[in-house]
């Protein structure tokens, strides 16, 4: 593997970590350790209440890798936008998108410099493709589609897969999540696909209200979405089959699992 990063996106920056954030708590969860006490604590608070919490963020980062392969294979995607990334672990984007298809081409997007610092010692590409990691937030979609780095690494004339995984929740109703997918499925050509997952209530009310009550305590925003909120952010765009369904069943659930164990949809959707 070659590195392939783009020079001069590295901005210096200060790392707060005396309040949670989401991609340190889930980190903990994943069994990583860039986290603080401030994100165990309220990953722990979140399991009390939530038992299978750690088995939901594996099975979030599982669905992934089954959506970047499906977007590959079925789709012929060559280029992602993974926005909300995460601190890498094995069996992220550009490894999935590369192994099956080496010229694929990913742009990282976070708004956490610790997921920034992760990024850039561990993300690289196959000499035949391109990462890239900027630091940029959802909030403002302009500011990613802008960004000078975006057209280094995504020819918009070409399908991009548009990956939002476990990131919606992070924003209110009234900071309209909707209207932010939209902006960025809008500057995206025909044959892009949107992959996202998000967690509900519909599954198990009582769990997630008490993780939401936690997460709130901790200032970390968190809105779980019924299944008809979900399927909105696909407006305009046709669902793939199964179309917005449990995580755990998108793509072929396990014999014996039981798809109403993690509480998240998935979906995926191709712009027509
Ligand atoms: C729960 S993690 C999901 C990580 C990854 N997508 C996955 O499923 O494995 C949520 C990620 O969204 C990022 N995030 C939170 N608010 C954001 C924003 N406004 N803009 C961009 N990323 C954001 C967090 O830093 C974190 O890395």
């Amino acid at each position: 593997m070659t590195e392939s990063r783009t020079p001069g996106t590295w901005e210096p920056v200060e790392i707060d970590t005396s309040v949670a954030h989401s991609a340190r708590v889930y980190d903990y969860w994943l069994g990583g350790k860039d986290n603080f006490p401030a994100d165990r604590e309220l990953a722990e608070q979140i399991i009390a209440a939530v038992p299978n919490m750690r088995a939901m963020a594996r099975a979030n980062r599982d669905f992934l890798g089954r959506a970047v392969r499906h977007l590959v294979v079925e789709q012929g995607i060559r280029q992602f936008l993974d926005i909300g990334t995460g601190i890498p672990t094995a069996g992220n984007t550009y490894e999935v998108a590369q192994a099956l298809a080496p010229e694929s081409r990913v742009l990282y997007v976070d708004n956490d410099p610790i997921v920034l610092a992760h990024a850039r010692a561990m993300i690289s590409s196959h000499p035949a493709g391109r990462t890239s990691f900027i630091l940029g937030d959802l909030r403002e979609p302009a500011g990613i589609l802008e960004h000078p780095v975006f057209a280094q690494i995504i020819d918009r004339a070409q399908p991009v897969g548009l990956l939002l995984v476990a990131v919606l929740m992070l924003f209110r109703d009234a900071e309209d999540p909707w209207a932010m997918v939209r902006t960025l499925v809008d500057a995206l050509p025909a044959g892009s696909c949107l992959a996202l997952t998000h967690p509900s209530g519909d599954f198990a009310p009582e769990e997630v209200a008490v993780a939401v009550r936690a997460a709130e305590h901790a200032h970390v925003p968190l809105t779980p979405r019924g299944r008809a909120e979900v399927t909105r952010f696909l407006d305009g765009l046709e669902p793939v089959a199964p179309g917005v369904v449990p995580v755990l069943a998108w793509g072929g659930a396990a014999e014996g699992v039981d798809v109403d164990s993690a509480y998240y949809y998935a979906a995926v959707a191709r712009k027509p």
